[in-house]
């Protein structure tokens, strides 16, 4: 099997793993792993824009409190802080790369900054409607042009690789084995240090506003080699996706709500009122994500609808660019027809378990991103300390690994004893593997959804025990098929969901339990699965 060396492995092309690789490329030589085109990242998808105290209204005890309040009880205090505080310096880090967030037209020396759900005050940095890509552009331009980085696509990690074998935890890492499936090839990259920076699971549901990418490779990949995974039942489920037949996981930013947008149920009837009597469009999204689920089930209505209309058309359009486009693609004039919406899973709060560093429980392994769980968002994110998150801890992250490195420049790299591994190819099965992504996409949507009963769960774990035993039997092994490989992941975050769902006999944040409708002081902790190794 062909060995490729590299001192760091980022696996990963999103906020979190681009500006990683940026801030170590003076250390050695760095490789970025990416399972799809490069670009085909949450971050490109991400719409509102990125949080940070500006404001001279503003504080960062202001910022800290609502991330809290979001994150009902679970957010670590000390993350949060640290997010918080170090923020503007981030910003700073983003700008001197090249991305230029939309100014204030009254006050062009400052920035123009909106309101979003479960924010006090105005602190959301932003370029049009379009920030995630504008971000993700900018970054993909730096690192190619940076002699020490190497970005390669289509390449997908099948597992990493420890310093022991198969039976007993390993205490440190020592690469992953990857499958090139642009040349049809495995390859083992042996690495000082390896990043995780994979993203969210959002494809474990049958309606996401997630990229394609997005099933929880890295969550797999580190409960798999020993690490510990914390709060998977917390999955945000965002309020407002684009309601069309033709849509695929188009967001309809909470920008809007920030910028006055109301919703109406199905006969034309404002509703949040009755759900968040002060906050109403723009109370967390946990409380909004429910309320559209009960006027849904109430109506019996397949949407809601998110009304603009009432701003003017011309700053609609100026504003809104992306959204007002992609809209119109599909027939809706968004400046004077409201936009039919659902919600959507959209962001995983929990992940693998990590320090301030980004740290795993594994010696030279970090997740940083929304595959870790950091304790910044609790039980519930707030909206747009997501992209802050990742590139925080790529900071974070890049401090610890610029520190270790003066002992580890000069070890050699470290050969596992591995096989070469067999692989397999898919004949004539292509329908029985998307059937199995079908039906565990619907089971999670179903049963493990926005408002979860202990008798849904159980059934749910029912139903993924068997499906789980029969694409182990079926697919056991290595084979050169991303839908297949991608399943075996999937299968296996959804398990890591619903058990940590039964867990948690409560509801708190974006986990509701009809049989626990209340808070309760004894689960004021993490949910930790341990990998039984
Ligand atoms: C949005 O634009 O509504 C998404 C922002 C986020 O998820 O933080």
């Amino acid at each position: 099997m062909e060995i490729s060396k590299t001192d760091i492995l980022i696996i990963g092309s999103g906020i979190a793993g681009l500006s990683l690789a940026l801030k170590l490329k003076d250390l050695g030589d760095i490789t970025i792993l990416a399972k799809k085109r490069m670009f085909e990242t949450a971050t490109t998808l991400a719409q509102g824009g990125i949080a940070c105290v500006m404001g001279e209204d503003d504080s960062f005890d202001f910022h800290i409190q609502d991330t809290l309040i979001a994150g009902d009880g679970l957010c670590k205090r000390e993350t949060v802080k640290l997010v918080v505080k170090t923020a503007p310096e981030r910003i700073k880090d983003l700008i001197n790369w090249g991305v230029s967030f939309d100014k204030d037209p009254d006050n062009p020396q400052k920035f123009h900054l909106t309101l979003e759900g479960g924010h006090s005050k105005k602190r959301i940095l932003h370029v049009g409607d379009y920030t995630g890509r504008v971000i993700e552009n900018t970054l993909i331009e730096r690192v190619l042009e940076t002699k020490n980085i190497k970005i390669l696509e289509n390449h997908f990690v099948v597992k990493l690789i420890g310093d022991k074998n198969n039976s007993e935890k390993p205490s440190q890492v020592l690469g992953a084995l990857a499958l090139d499936l642009t040349h049809v090839k495995p390859i083992m990259f042996l690495a000082k240090v390896v990043v995780l920076c994979t993203g969210g699971a959002g494809k474990v549901y049958l309606y996401t506003s997630n990229p394609d990418t997005s099933t929880g490779d890295g969550i797999a990949l580190a409960y798999n080699l020993g690490c510990r995974i914390a709060n998977m039942e917390f999955i945000q489920f965002h309020p407002t996706c684009l309601y069309h037949p033709k849509a695929k996981n188009f967001l309809i930013s909470e920008a809007l709500r920030g910028e006055g947008a109301i919703l109406l149920n199905a006969e034309g009837r404002r509703f949040m009122h009755k759900y968040d009597p002060v906050r109403k469009e723009l109370a967390p999204r946990d409380i909004v994500t429910r309320a559209i689920d009960m006027e849904l089930k109430k109506t019996g209505a397949d949407c809601v609808y998110l009304d603009i209309t009432h701003l003017p058309s011309d700053y609609i359009k100026k504003r809104f660019p992306y959204i007002y486009e992609t809209c119109l693609k599909y027939g809706i004039d968004i400046t004077s027809q409201p936009i039919p919406v659902v919600p959507a899973a959209h962001y995983l709060c929990g992940g693998i378990y990590t320090n301030l560093w980004g740290q795993t429980d594994i010696s030279n392994l970090f997740a940083i991103g929304e595959c870790a769980c950091t304790g910044l968002h609790g039980a519930n994110r707030l909206a747009s300390n997501s992209l802050l998150e990742g590139i925080c801890f790529a900071h974070q992250a890049s401090l610890k690994i610029k520190e270790m490195w003066k002992k580890l420049k000069d070890q050699p790299f470290k050969e596992p004893k591995i096989k070469d591994p067999v692989i397999k190819e898919i004949k004539d099965e292509k329908v029985f593997i998307s059937h199995n992504w079908d039906i565990i996409r619907k089971i999670m949507w179903d049963f493990v959804g926005i408002v979860r009963s202990l008798k849904m769960l159980e059934f749910a774990k029912k139903r993924l025990d068997f499906l789980k035993k029969e694409i182990e039997e079926n697919w056991k092994g290595i084979y050169l098929d991303l839908d297949v490989m991608e399943l075996k992941k999937i299968a296996l975050v959804a398990e890591l969901i619903i058990e940590s769902a039964q867990k948690r006999l409560e509801s708190r944040g974006t986990h509701y339990l009809v049989d626990y409708p209340e808070k309760k002081e004894e689960f004021l902790k993490d949910t930790v699965i341990i990998k039984k190794v």
